[in-house]
């Protein structure tokens, strides 16, 4: 099999991420495809645990809990989704080892508020920003046809 082509990106998408992905790392998720669809799912369910997990942290913030209220509940409309793809192509759910990008970051957030509050929020902003990175990265380089429809292209 033929290593995939990869073209040259345009890295000023993201604003937030000073680093971009590698080349490699869209080389090995192209060829493992359903590991990073399983990894997805994970993601999903996470993104809207720590939703929930915020609310239940800041119950009288009412702004908050409109805007978490929002995204738990289309973080598990993703959830869903991405396991109907794994269910097609016949991938069961399955746990995977926790990647340290997330806790390395989460090991930085400061421990009294209100700098706790803004630390979470940034922490989680940058795992969306890296996720929607890699995502469109994917997006870029699937055939048409495949799940890439799934990720916004
Ligand atoms: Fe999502």
């Amino acid at each position: 099999m033929t290593a995939p082509t990869i073209a040259p990106r345009d890295t000023t998408k993201i604003k937030w991420l000073i680093t971009p992905t590698s080349t490699a790392w869209i080389a090995q998720a192209l060829a493992n495809l359903d590991t990073v669809l399983l990894d997805h799912s994970h993601c999903e369910r996470k993104a809207a645990g720590v939703a929930l997990s915020l609310m239940s942290r800041y119950p009288s913030n009412e702004k908050l809990v409109r805007e978490l209220t929002a995204i738990a509940r289309e973080e598990l409309e993703h959830f869903e989704q991405v396991n109907r793809i794994l269910q097609q192509r016949g991938v069961d759910l399955a746990p995977l080892p926790a990647p340290p990008y997330g806790g390395g970051l989460k090991a930085l957030v400061r421990r009294h508020e209100p700098d706790r509050l803004l630390d979470l929020l940034l922490v989680s902003g940058l795992i969306e920003a890296r996720s929607h990175e890699r995502l469109g990265l994917l997006a870029e380089h699937l055939p048409i046809g495949s799940w890439r429809n799934f990720i916004g292209v």
